[in-house]
């Protein structure tokens, strides 16, 4: 057949026009400098990045299978990108510089638009000079809905952060190459903050279920999180959920980028204020209030059921899957006695000279190789053996992967693991998604400082 002149035109006319609907669909990320109320009432405030005006920004809510698009517009004085933190996404998606994108240049955009396949607390946070532009406030939450809502009466996001303020002025300490920080544990704060908020308060009914989605946005710190007036489980980590919900009795650690979804229930008499709290050596003190009030409407529940499995790999024979091992090495007291920086070999103090503390497998910077080349599919078992004598919390891209009981079964799903001084860790890891992922320790000072790597899947 032959196209008459009408069709033609408006063929010409759909084409054209579709893309263009599409631009004007996308809502914006604007990442820009704000100003924020970060420290107690009585205190200024404080200049920030964010996304939106405000730490945390906006929260995005997705349904499970749904996509999430969003134009990032850099108005910042630095170039810079959104890694969404969790999510088994697109690898051009990813959002690493370097790796799967060039930095977004101040003044310029980019368009993220990605497929959400699990259920469950993520996270987005700039993954350009990420120690400085997470630490400035550049986060906020990413929360996929489960098909079917679980039996919860509130559903509370809990952002925490570890925030470094002038005690005077209450602005941030902008000192990003402190060796001391990058060679020791990382940037600790003065204020921890939930929500950018210094001890705020929720409203919450006596008997209520409450659904509180946990995510430690700090830099360094792993938080140790325990309840008070509160009884509850937790029912999922790093979004995944755990087969059976597991009661918290005492504290909890949390490591920088993990998560913790917790079903909890309202103990606390009438009027009394509930907490979450921050557990140290010597006490604990509020990270957060629950204003209870209302009456005891509601008869104990008991323990939750768990909630649905996301769609994740199967973990098969892993006595057959073969074994890599990634050395944690260098900071301080254990100060690297050599490793290579690109193609060079440097002793300990030359490469603390160039900002480098921290080696992985003798490699104190992204090697041209990756540490690992699997094929799609593949089934790999990695440990983490750290020689240091600091916590680390290894981060996969791309990826969930299993952690590896004392009994060498597969346990929880995670994507971020903490690894303690002297102690290894192991992973099962189906590589089923294919791209460039980073793999890199989230305390971010020590991914700036040597601890940062790469795996491919092809
Ligand atoms: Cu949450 Cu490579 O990052
Ligand atoms: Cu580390």
């Amino acid at each position: 057949m032959t196209f008459t002149r009408r069709q033609v035109l408006t063929a010409g006319a759909a084409l054209a026009l579709s893309p263009l609907r599409a631009f004007a669909a996308m809502p914006e990320l604007v990442a820009t400098e704000s100003r924020q109320q970060i420290a107690p009432e009585g205190y200024p405030d404080t200049a920030i990045w964010s996304y939106g005006g405000g730490a945390p920004g906006p929260e995005i809510r997705v349904a499970q299978g749904g996509r999430v698009s969003r134009r990032l517009v850099n108005k910042l004085p630095q170039p810079t990108a959104v890694h969404w933190h969790g999510i088994r996404i697109d690898n051009a998606m990813d959002g690493v510089p370097g790796l799967t994108q060039e930095a977004v240049p101040q003044g310029d955009s980019f368009d993220y638009d990605f497929h959400v396949p699990d259920a469950g607390t993520y996270w987005y946070h700039s993954h350009n000079r990420s120690m400085e532009q997470v630490a400035r406030g550049l986060y906020g939450p990413l929360i996929v809905e489960e098909p079917q809502a679980p039996d919860i009466d509130r559903d509370i996001v809990l952002m925490l952060d570890d925030w470094r303020l002038d005690p005077e002025t209450a602005a941030i300490d902008g000192n990003f190459d402190n060796g001391h920080d990058l060679s020791h544990a990382g940037r600790f704060g003065n204020l921890l903050t939930v929500n950018g908020q210094f001890d705020p308060a929720f409203e919450a009914g006596q008997g209520e279920r409450l659904r509180l989605r946990l995510v430690n946005a700090a830099n360094a710190r792993v938080l140790e999180v325990g309840l008070d007036g509160l009884e509850g489980w937790i029912v999922a980590l790093d979004g995944m959920p755990l087969e059976a919900p597991l009661p918290v009795s005492g504290a909890f650690p949390l490591a920088p980028a993990q998560r913790a979804d917790l079903f909890v229930d309202v103990t606390a008499e009438n009027s009394a204020a509930a907490s979450l709290l921050s557990v140290e050596r010597d006490g604990g003190y509020g990270l957060c209030r629950f204003d209870v009030s209302g009456q005891a409407a509601r008869v104990r529940r008991g323990a939750p059921e768990a909630l649905p499995p996301n769609p994740l790999p199967e973990i098969g024979d892993l006595a057959a899957a073969p074994l890599h091992e990634m050395r944690l090495q260098g900071g301080a007291m254990r100060w690297l006695d050599r490793a290579l920086l690109g193609e060079t070999e440097m002793g300990g103090r030359e490469l603390a000279q160039l900002g480098k503390f921290w080696a992985l497998n003798g490699r104190a910077d992204r090697p041209e190789a990756p540490f690992l080349d699997a094929a799609r599919g593949s089934l790999h078992r990695i440990a983490f053996v750290n020689d240091t004598g600091f916590d680390h919390g290894m981060h996969l891209h791309g990826h969930h992967f299993r952690l590896i009981g004392a009994n060498g079964e597969p346990g929880p799903w995670r994507d971020t693991v903490l690894v303690p001084p002297g102690e290894t860790r192991q992973i099962a890891l189906a590589a089923d998604n294919p791209g460039k992922w980073l793999l890199h320790c989230h305390m971010l000072g020590h991914a700036m400082s040597g601890m940062t790597s790469w795996f491919r899947v092809t």
